[in-house]
């Protein structure tokens, strides 16, 4: 007979495994289906994420960050480091164990709270009596296994360029890009979005020349307009190369390299000769073999499972988070609505702010925001003012040698509330952190400029910034 569980959580990425811990604390007979292979074959949770995303590219650019400020930015504080040479095996093989020890640390956590693993490919094979019925393909015969609620979380995958097929050495998605054998001379990126920025950064931090081509005719457009300025100054000083408005044509793998026909923004025919080619042009939900036609559920025409607010889908008890469903394709979106219903399951009310999801991309220095853009509150005819503060003349950030960027607080010109915060800054992915908690319990800019900050700190420049919104910042 088929085992039952309350919850059937499909996917282990950080919507689904943390849907599935949250269940099982909250009392919940809870099993987690995931088929992720590691590239030694074995099983292994965690998702997109762990390993191949957030957790692998975080630690290559850490380790290319200490190598660019060994050449580049030690001279400064008078050390002289001499014969520094990058050992690419060493650097990913780094990065591989700290992806085996967080995809380990879930299997503790799923021992912990007696989440049982199910491995294999899951799918919908129908529903009767109350119950869906989930088959999981694993190694022996597919195994049958039932559940009340069922909790959809299988997340993306790279969106591939037609007509280039990644092969992951030549041609790579995220995947192939985060394990290089060897530093290539040159390095073409299709797609200046978040992995192009991060990635493109790590190897050319490493020695690459990086060649980036980007079909949009503006630079980060969602960011706000003073962010993505900045930030092109900044990363063409740093040597990446980004050409907008680029229309790619034909792109041709060889042994020797990969060749890419584009057309530049003024229509003009160009050819980009590099030895390896990462396309980072976004990524698609996956659903393919769910047999979600099996419960009367089809994926909406971009391939997402359509939710509400809440993530529940039309069918009671079914419930999709994540990357497969709309909003930002971010873990800690992902990670908010698996908790979001595991409470709901259990009778709670739970609620997520949608507009207080931060966004960081992990370049140097670092781009955070959450909130509204100006531009955005322009087209809204919403009346705003704004501060900004440069960590210019922030003494800690004179001090660490990171004197780029800025803060910049947007409120409401009535009632003072802050509407969005955007940083650019060595730490604006810890920065931003407390513009969330401000904007969740709708802080004025008032408040953070009353707030006590550390001294000296880079926190100080959003006080500053929150300040010059009223046109008394003290320190400019
Ligand atoms: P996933 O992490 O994709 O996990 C889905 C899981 O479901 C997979 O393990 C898959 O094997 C499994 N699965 C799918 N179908 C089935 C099935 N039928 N049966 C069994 N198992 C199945 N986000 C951030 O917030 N911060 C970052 O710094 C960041 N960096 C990133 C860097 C890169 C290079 C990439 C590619 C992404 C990055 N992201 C980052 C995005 C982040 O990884 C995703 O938003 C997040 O992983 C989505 O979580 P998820 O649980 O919805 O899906
Ligand atoms: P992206 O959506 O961030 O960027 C894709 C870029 O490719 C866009 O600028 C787009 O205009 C461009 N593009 C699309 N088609 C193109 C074409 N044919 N030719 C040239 N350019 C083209 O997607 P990306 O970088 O692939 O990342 C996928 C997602 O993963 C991100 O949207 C984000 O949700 C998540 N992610 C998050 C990170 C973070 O939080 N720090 C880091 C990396 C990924």
């Amino acid at each position: 007979m088929a085992e039952r569980y309350d919850v059937i959580v499909i996917g282990s990425g950080p919507a689904g495994y943390v849907a599935a811990v949250r269940a099982a604390q909250l009392g919940f007979k809870v099993a987690c289906v995931e088929k992720w292979r590691n590239p030694g074959g074995e099983l292994a949770l965690g998702g997109t994420c762990l390993n191949v995303g957030c957790i692998p590219s975080k630690a290559l650019l850490a380790s290319s960050e200490e190598y660019e400020k060994t050449l580049h930015h030690l001279g400064e504080h008078g050390i002289h480091a001499e014969k520094v040479r990058v050992d690419v095996a060493k650097m990913i093989a780094r990065k591989d164990g700290i992806v085996s020890k967080m995809t380990r640390g879930i299997e503790f956590l799923f021992r912990k709270n007696k989440v049982t693993w199910l491995k294999g490919h899951g799918r919908f094979v129908g529903a009767a009596d109350g119950f869906y019925r989930i088959e999981v393909s694993g190694e022996g015969e597919p195994d049958v296994n039932e559940a009340k609620h069922v909790i959809v979380a299988t997340g993306s995958k790279a969106r591939h360029l037609p007509g280039a097929a990644v092969d992951n050495v030549r041609i790579c998605d995220n995947e192939g890009a985060l394990s290089f054998d060897a530093v290539p001379r040159r390095l073409g990126v299709i797609g200046a979005g978040v992995i192009g920025l991060e990635l493109g950064s790590v190897w050319r931090r490493l020695g690459s020349e990086v060649t980036v081509l980007e079909a949009l005719p503006g630079f980060l457009a969602a960011c706000d307009d003073a962010v993505s300025k900045e930030c092109w100054k900044i990363f063409g000083k740093q040597g990446l190369r980004i050409h907008l408005g680029a229309k790619i044509g034909e792109v041709r793998a060889s042994d020797q390299g990969v060749t890419v026909a584009w057309t530049d923004d003024q229509g003009a025919a160009q050819v980009l000769e590099v030895d390896r080619l990462i396309v980072s042009i976004g990524r698609v939900p996956n659903t393919d073999g769910l047999g979600l036609e099996s419960i009367g559920l089809a994926p909406n025409e971009r391939g997402f499972i359509d939710v509400d607010g809440q993530c529940r889908t039309k069918l009671p008890g079914v419930y999709a988070i994540g990357d497969v469903v709309r909003g930002p394709m971010l873990a800690h979106k992902g990670e908010d609505e698996g908790v979001m219903v595991a409470e709901l399951i259990a009778g709670q009310q739970p609620h997520i702010d949608y507009d207080c999801i931060p966004w960081v991309v992990y370049t140097s220095p670092e781009i955070a925001w959450v909130g509204r853009t100006e531009q955005q509150l322009k087209a809204e005819g919403r009346a705003y003012k704004s501060g900004q503060f440069p960590f210019s003349i922030n003494g800690r950030a004179l001090g660490m040698g990171t004197p780029e960027g800025f803060v910049k607080v947007l409120a409401d010109a009535r009632t003072d509330e802050i509407l969005g915060v955007h940083i650019v800054a060595a730490s604006a992915s810890d920065l931003i952190a407390e513009a969330v908690v401000a904007m969740e319990f709708k802080a004025s800019a008032e408040d953070i400029g009353r707030i006590c900050h550390p001294h000296p700190s880079m926190s100080e420049a959003l006080r500053e910034a929150a300040l010059a919104s009223d046109k008394r910042a003290l320190n400019m």
